[in-house]
């Protein structure tokens, strides 16, 4: 066995990272039991060389995978965790069912290329200058390195390498999977389509697929379809991720309608640009998940010697049900992929200007806005869009980051002084990779944006998207936002970006290479993100797009929060709310209160309804305080300092959801357990009760059975015969019943544990 790579620990966070000296004792291979194991985190690899199997354990998973007798890498197990001695018979291809379908269609492969009669979804399609288009990649070698695994193959004939890599999460069993193209050939190839990897779901028959769909104002609904034979494609083509699809899925078996019990398979990419997961039931039955970049207008010119890296696509298994797969994916995200993983900050309880004021900030303004967030108990003070350029509406100034002298004719400094004096910090909107036409910059540099030579330039919103992917381009955003935060005592970006491209031309560079702007982009996106990090370290970012359109793994790699949706309708905002959480975690879902009426709906709903809301995820306040009354402001405050109580518990515990707002439910109920299992909250609203029927009984769930929690109503709305106090069990099977009756009515209550329940429980 060749081993062909340096080991690599600088991508293992600090609490992971195992010594040199362990590190080379797991390199010791011992023939049968080719050991690599980190007890110490719980996830261990093993390769057993008689039948050339790998085995991945992590957390509750197990994934096996092994090399056939035609040196493919085959899937041969994904699913709940196997007995620690169990066995497996070597990978064998799938016989030659039929001459329309031979065994390299046929077998489950864990990546495979474009060649020798494959017809399901590739990995990789290759293009060489020679017009050969045939990619047949053989197992060459491999290497385990603590949690990780790199399989190399190669092309039957072609310097062409693949190193396929694994990262296991000892945590939470989440694989993280990634594939490394090498050119070692003498001349440039075309890749023309590359995903990160295939996972193959265990035979059957009776799956069910969720994914996300949504557009501006309506993002995050749950769709549910029975997996028939056939493709269901979920994707963008919109160069950045969308809100259309999201890049996660996850599979059940049909049928399952309890949350938190039953098997389920899920993944979601990390990457900000057009990219597709294709769920496909071949013609055998079997189910295989295909994820990466979107094939659609994409060519990546690879040169002699090097190499393409592709985004992560994480995987995992849960055998509690969606509710479990979900927090699985939370614990992870906090624990493993925010930028201050495992210890990111709580978020701080913020005001935005936007909804108050739109494009109309100035000093005066912003002053007599953040006096009044202040006495709320708001801890971030954020001016939206306005501040900058000639920006007087959304035709004009973006691209022109200069600080507008009407507005703040003595800078920011005076505005972000008076709010570091109110005790917040000062936080400010910016959208880098836009244009107006109407700007100094596009009018000095009309050829910075996407465009095709000679062709009409497709405005939306009144903006081109500038071409990140030009060196000049990326240098004077960075350069524009190091100067913002060097210069200012910032602590917070909301870094929007508010249309989708067209005419994704780079005419600067030759026609070959135009296409690797889908990727160069991106790249570049998340090398500014890191850079400007590493250099004002103490600066939080939040993801917008026009509200959830640029939300995935790997844009969570760089930013600390994202807004789910420009709708903030509180009852909408239930649906939203719910399908984000099916893929992300409620402590990086921004949820601000605004003003009622909304302007989505022009619905009436009450303060404490908007807050409880609200509360569900990172708490913001949105509203125009000018017009609020002193009433309003002691509710707010009350409500503010009661979400600071709970909210580790909502930004970090385990979140249950009891009763799902999906399908025209006139209830919804959320229930968050606090990582030491000492504090639950719980929220629930009604939309209309009818005909006197009751609120339905809440049971409660993920409690300790045995132990004592004391019941406190946030809003006084539990049953009067609600006890004060009683077991785990009794809140889980007996239930609490909260009296909620009309239209648009909420409640919420916190079990904090008081000791052991008595001898009996
Ligand atoms: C879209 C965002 O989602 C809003 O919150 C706001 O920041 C506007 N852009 C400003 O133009």
């Amino acid at each position: 066995m060749n081993v062909k790579h340096q080991a690599s620990f600088a991508s293992l966070s600090g609490s992971r990272r195992i010594s040199w000296l362990c590190a080379l004792a797991l390199l010791v291979f011992t023939g049968f039991h080719a050991v690599a194991a980190m007890a110490q985190t719980g996830a261990t690899i093993r390769y057993d060389a008689t039948t050339r199997i790998f085995r991945i354990d992590a957390a509750n998973t197990s994934y096996v995978l092994g090399i056939n007798e035609n040196q493919q890498v085959q899937s041969l197990y994904w699913g709940k965790r196997l007995g620690a001695d169990d066995t497996f018979p070597a990978a064998k291809a799938m016989p030659e069912a039929a001459s329309f379908d031979l065994p390299i269609t046929t077998t489950p492969h864990e990546f495979i290329g474009w060649g020798g009669g494959l017809f399901v979804e590739p990995d990789l399609k290759i293009t060489f200058p020679d017009g050969n288009r045939d990619l047949v990649l053989k197992y060459v070698s491999h290497r385990i390195d603590g949690n990780k695994l790199d399989i190399v193959m190669k092309d039957i004939s072609r310097e062409v390498y693949v190193t396929l890599q694994y990262q296991a999460d000892p945590e939470t069993g989440i694989l993280r999977r990634s594939a490394d193209i090498e050119n070692r050939t003498d001349s440039p190839f075309t890749i023309e389509q590359v995903a990160a990897a295939t996972w193959n779901l265990p035979r059957g028959t009776d799956y069910r697929l969720r994914y996300l769909t949504g557009r501006w104002a309506g993002e995050w609904n749950v769709q549910k379809q029975d997996i028939h034979p056939g493709k269901t494609v979920l994707e963008s083509r919109r160069g950045t991720t969308g809100a259309q699809n999201n890049p996660w899925f996850a599979i059940d078996h049909v049928g399952n309608n309890d949350q938190d019990s039953g098997p389920v398979w899920f993944g979601a990419l990390g990457w900000s640009g057009s990219w597709q997961i294709s769920v496909e039931q071949d013609q055998l039955q079997q189910v295989r998940v295909t994820g990466g970049l979107n094939a659609f207008d994409f060519g990546y010119r690879l040169q002699k010697g090097e190499h393409f890296q592709t985004p992560y696509f994480y995987g995992g298994y849960s055998a509690h049900g969606i509710g479990g797969a979900s927090r699985l994916m939370h614990r992870f995200e906090i624990d493993s992929l925010l930028p201050h993983a495992p210890t990111p900050k709580l978020r701080p309880v913020l005001y935005n200007s936007w909804e108050a004021t739109e494009f109309r900030v100035d000093e005066a303004g912003q002053m007599a806005l953040a006096e009044k967030a202040a006495t709320l108990g708001v801890e971030r003070f954020v001016m939206d869009d306005g501040w900058f350029g000639q920006r007087k509406d959304d035709h004009a100034g973006l691209g022109d980051w200069y600080v507008n002298p009407q507005k703040f004719p003595h800078g920011l400094k005076p505005l972000i002084d008076k709010v570091h004096s109110l005790g917040m910090d000062f936080g400010l909107w910016v959208e880098p990779e836009m244009v107006n036409p109407d700007s100094d910059l596009y009018r000095k540099h009309p050829d910075w944006v996407l465009n095709f030579s000679g062709r009409p330039r497709t405005e939306g919103r009144n903006q081109l998207v500038l071409n990140l992917a030009r060196p000049d381009v990326r240098a004077y955003v960075y350069g524009f936002l190091d100067k913002l935060l060097t210069e200012n005592d910032i602590a917070f970006l909301k870094w929007d970006y508010n249309r989708n491209w067209s005419e994704p031309g780079w005419p600067a560079v030759a026609p070959e290479d135009q296409k690797k702007v889908y990727v160069d982009f991106i790249r570049n996106l998340y090398s500014i993100l890191a850079e400007l990090r590493a250099k004002h370290p103490n600066v939080e970012i939040e993801s917008c797009s026009g509200g959830g359109s640029r939300v995935d793994l790997g844009i969570l790699q760089y930013t600390d929060e994202v807004w789910p949706s420009d709708n903030t309708d509180a009852y909408d905002r239930l649906l939203i709310q719910n399908g984000f959480t099916y893929a992300y975690t409620p402590g990086v879902m921004m949820a601000w209160v605004t003003d009622s009426p909304t302007w989505v709906n022009q619905r009436t709903l009450s303060l404490e309804y908007r807050f409880l809301s609200s509360m569900q995820g990172s708490l913001g306040i949105g509203a125009n305080l000018n017009k609020w009354t002193p009433e309003d402001f002691a509710t707010a405050k009350k409500m503010v300092a009661q979400y600071k109580s709970i909210r580790e518990t909502v930004q970090r515990g385990s979140l249950y959801r009891l009763i799902t707002p999906e399908d025209n439910s006139e209830q919804s109920v959320t229930e968050s357990v606090s990582r030491d299992g000492k504090q639950a909250v719980t929220f629930a609203f009604l939309h209309s009760s009818r005909e006197l029927y009751p609120y339905p009984r809440i049971y409660l769930r993920g409690l300790d059975a045995k132990a004592n929690y004391r019941i406190s109503a946030l809003d006084g709305k539990l049953a009067k015969d609600t006890p004060d106090s009683a077991s785990g069990a009794y809140w889980m099977n007996h239930g609490v019943d909260v009296e909620l009756r009309g239209d648009f009515q909420a409640a919420a209550f916190t079990l904090e544990q008081a000791g052991a329940a008595k001898a009996g429980n």
